[in-house]
């Protein structure tokens, strides 16, 4: 049997060394720390994200260390914005291998019938248009350089019940709609979408919920896991740096649970 062998020589984990790779919320938690570390292994990345002195903050640090790295401002609700954000990032990076959509925002926990109007639309704004908007932005990116792989950051809050963050969830679950479409719909035109679905990640967004949380309710996140922890921002970069890689290849649709074994 022929095998392909092919990279297995190459000794780097999850090399994405000269990768064009676009990252929407990287001014904080999940999304600096993949920014830094897909930069460190040698991408390129652009941030885009609404918090402009953070964003400035995590593209220094890494180009202090040596590394190609620029922040963009954008609003993802802005179909505009995402638009301007796309053509900055072709012109800076002369092409697009991998987006990451990964702004998002939480809501205060309460139970359905008590959501404000104001709280559901700007979840649905931020947490499901706004990934659209960047998914749309990023097919038309990627389908003039030959395809590409964009990596959703959805939830376990899209995929089981998420008492008290409905609208979150609703949202999320969005994600995983578009994420599950899309990669039946640019297969052909070889471009692959996965979402990543994390659990409790120690990061500000929750210490944000959880500072609205009781005592009680806060013991009960940090040990909803098997693991009895929240998991640290650092064990869902290296997941994505995976994904990003050309090692996940083979990985199209797919939805990639880091919960410390929460849904098993
Ligand atoms: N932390 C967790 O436990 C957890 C769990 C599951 C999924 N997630 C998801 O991971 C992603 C990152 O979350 P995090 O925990 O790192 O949060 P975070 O608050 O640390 O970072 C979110 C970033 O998104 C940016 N952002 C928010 N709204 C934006 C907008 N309209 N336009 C552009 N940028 C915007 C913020 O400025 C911030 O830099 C989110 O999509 C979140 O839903 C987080």
């Amino acid at each position: 049997m022929t095998q392909n062998l092919k990279g297995i020589a190459s000794g780097i984990a999850s090399d994405v060394t000269g990768k064009r790779i676009l990252i929407t919320g990287g001014a904080s938690g999940i999304g600096a720390a993949s920014a830094l570390l897909l930069a460190t292994r040698g991408a390129k990345v652009v941030i885009g994200d609404m918090a402009e002195e953070m964003g400035e903050a995590v593209a220094k640090q890494g180009q202090d260390a040596g590394n190609s790295i620029v922040f963009k401002k954008v609003d993802v609700t802005s179909g505009d914005e995402v638009r301007a954000l796309f053509a900055f990032a072709m012109e800076a990076l002369g092409g697009l291998d991998v987006v990451i959509n990964n702004a998002g925002i939480d809501h205060k926990p309460a139970p359905m019938h008590e959501l404000s109007d104001e709280d559901f639309d700007r979840n649905i704004a931020v947490n499901l248009k706004g990934i659209w908007h960047c998914m749309r932005a990023a097919i038309g990116c990627m389908a003039t350089n030959g395809g590409g792989h964009v990596i959703n950051v959805a939830s376990i809050a899209g995929l089981r019940s998420a008492p008290l963050i409905s609208a979150y969830s609703a949202a999320k679950h969005g994600v995983m709609g578009l994420t599950k479409s899309a990669a039946h719909e640019y297969a052909r035109v070889n471009i692959r979408f996965n979402a990543v679905c994390p659990s409790f990640i120690d990061t500000p967004m929750v210490r944000h919920t959880m500072a609205n949380m009781n005592e009680r309710a806060q013991q009960a996140t940090i040990k909803a896991s098997p693991l009895r922890r929240l998991g640290e921002v650092d064990e869902v970069s290296g997941a994505i740096a995976w994904l990003a890689s050309d090692e996940s290849s083979f990985m199209n649709g797919h939805a990639f649970t880091l919960d410390g074994g929460m849904l098993a």
